[in-house]
């Protein structure tokens, strides 16, 4: 994550609409906030919060959207990806790097696979907020707030766990910041060195066939190294080799943690949002008029958004002009998570429509939440084939409407958890879900079916690129 020196600009970098300000949000309708019980509280923790230090500066906000910008107009690819939900108990040096060990993976076999620079942002350092379909949950005729995340409340089924504590936004924040310290310490340290690629292959995965063919695409990059080495690069000195630039992202479920960290920068004369390098909008809040889409209207981060198959062409061009009126190339990540069986029908009109508008958006491929199911034994779940399959709509659609297939949006972890089902060589079944069902929210791939998926999109986005 090193710092980009830029030279400052005239003009602002996002020009904010003009009755906006990191306020204006509060006269706008906020679908999935909690019900604070105490409002002096509520102020306490908003004050506070807005005297703390930054998480992430301007000038790394925008080495990501210059990076989104290539990305954009099709000579890169976006993996954005981690948990669910972070809880706060796994904001530890083992937790961290075993999330960013299997996104190290799956960048490196994107990478390597189609010869495309990839922009990686992790769901990391911050991703506390969970919307959620129903605000209450019944278990044994007892009614209760749902669990909202870690930011909000606690998970137990008690009324004192259940109740929103403002204090965990301070927690949140504190959190995020020691996971960023790792993050950054093992980024720029030489964990993420491509000599070591090795070493991020877990035993567990090493056993498995996608684990083996990762040793071999991890041989492939250790002789592509000694090649240069021998043609007479220096390769200890590129640093490009021994670094990797990991950016963080959340959904901006909570305007009020947002704006306390919404800071003004007097070089670029924009305001930014330095909770996360990138923020996204949920597929249940992103309503043109309401609250999370003015907040990060005004802001000069990237800003992604959910696009769920009730999306019309009609709304998501409503949304497009809200968030990107100057038509900034990178400025709008659309992460389009439609569903295995829809998204080969849905996503033409929507390309169609954003692009006959002037935008030049990065579209990602979120096929995760479009593919969720309760299994008969009562488990939250997806199954990798119905992944790969919106992954591989996903490239047709754009492959026929000629638009850049441009990312891809994971929830996974570098554990050995049962929480999706299949792969073709290593599956997982049913009766397996309970095994390692771990999640706090949604399921997640493990690190094999993690790779798995990386193979099979690299090989999606080669044949893209080789015409
Ligand atoms: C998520 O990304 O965890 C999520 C809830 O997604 P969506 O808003 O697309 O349902
Ligand atoms: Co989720």
């Amino acid at each position: 994550m090193t710092l980009s020196s830029l030279t400052p600009r005239a003009e602002p970098l996002v020009p904010a609409p003009p009755a906006w300000s990191p306020g204006s949000w509060r006269t706008r309708p906020a679908a999935q906030q909690p019900d604070y019980p105490d409002a002096e509280a509520l102020q306490r923790v908003e004050d506070t919060l807005a005297l703390q230090p930054p998480l992430v500066l301007p000038d790394e906000i925008v080495g990501l959207r210059d990076a989104l910008a290539g990305v954009a107009a099709g000579r890169g690819f976006l993996l954005q990806a981690g948990d669910c939900a972070e809880r706060f108990t796994s904001c530890t040096e083992d937790g961290i790097r075993s999330k960013l060990r299997v996104i190290l993976q799956v960048a490196i076999l994107l990478t390597y696979g189609s010869g495309l620079p990839v922009v990686k942002v992790g769901r990391i350092a911050g991703q506390f907020g969970k919307p959620r379909s129903s605000p209450t949950e019944v278990t044994d005729g007892v009614e209760l707030p749902v669990f909202r995340g870690d930011i909000v409340n606690a998970p137990e089924f008690t009324a004192e766990a259940r109740r929103p504590d403002a204090d965990r936004m301070l927690r949140a924040y504190h959190h995020s910041s020691a996971a960023l310290n790792v993050l950054r310490a093992l980024t720029l340290g030489g964990y993420a060195d491509l000599g070591q690629a090795h070493d991020w292959n877990q035993e567990f995965v090493r056993r498995s066939t996608a684990g083996r063919r990762y040793e071999k695409a991890a041989d492939d990059v250790g002789w592509a190294l000694r090649f240069m080495s021998a043609c007479g690069l220096d390769i200890p000195a590129q640093a490009a080799l021994q670094q990797v630039q990991l950016y963080t992202s959340h959904e901006a479920l909570l305007p009020r943690y947002e704006q306390a960290l919404t800071r003004y920068d007097e070089r670029r004369r924009t305001y930014f949002d330095t909770s996360a390098h990138m923020l996204w909008i949920g597929d249940r809040t992103r309503r043109p008029d309401g609250a999370h889409v003015e907040l990060l209207s005004g802001i000069g981060n990237p800003v992604g958004v959910k696009v769920g198959p009730t999306t019309t062409p009609d709304d998501l061009r409503e949304l497009c002009e809200r968030l990107d009126p100057a038509r900034e190339p990178g400025r709008l990540v659309l992460i389009t998570r439609l569903g295995a069986g829809k998204a080969g029908e849905l996503l033409p009109p929507l390309l169609r429509a954003v692009r006959s508008a002037g935008h030049t958006p990065v579209w990602a491929c979120d096929p995760m939440h479009g593919n969720t199911f309760v299994s008969g034994s009562g488990y939250k779940t997806r199954r990798l084939s119905d992944i790969t399959a919106e992954v591989a709509e996903f490239f047709g659609a754009h492959r026929e409407v000629g638009t850049h297939p441009g990312g891809i949006h994971l929830e996974l972890t570098g554990d050995d958890v049962t929480e999706c089902l299949g792969g073709d060589l290593d599956e997982i079944v049913e009766g397996q879900l309970e095994t390692r069902y771990e999640t706090a929210c949604d399921p997640r791939l493990n690190a094999v079916q993690s790779i798995e998926l990386a193979f099979r999109t690299a090989e999606f986005l080669r044949i893209q690129h080789s015409g």
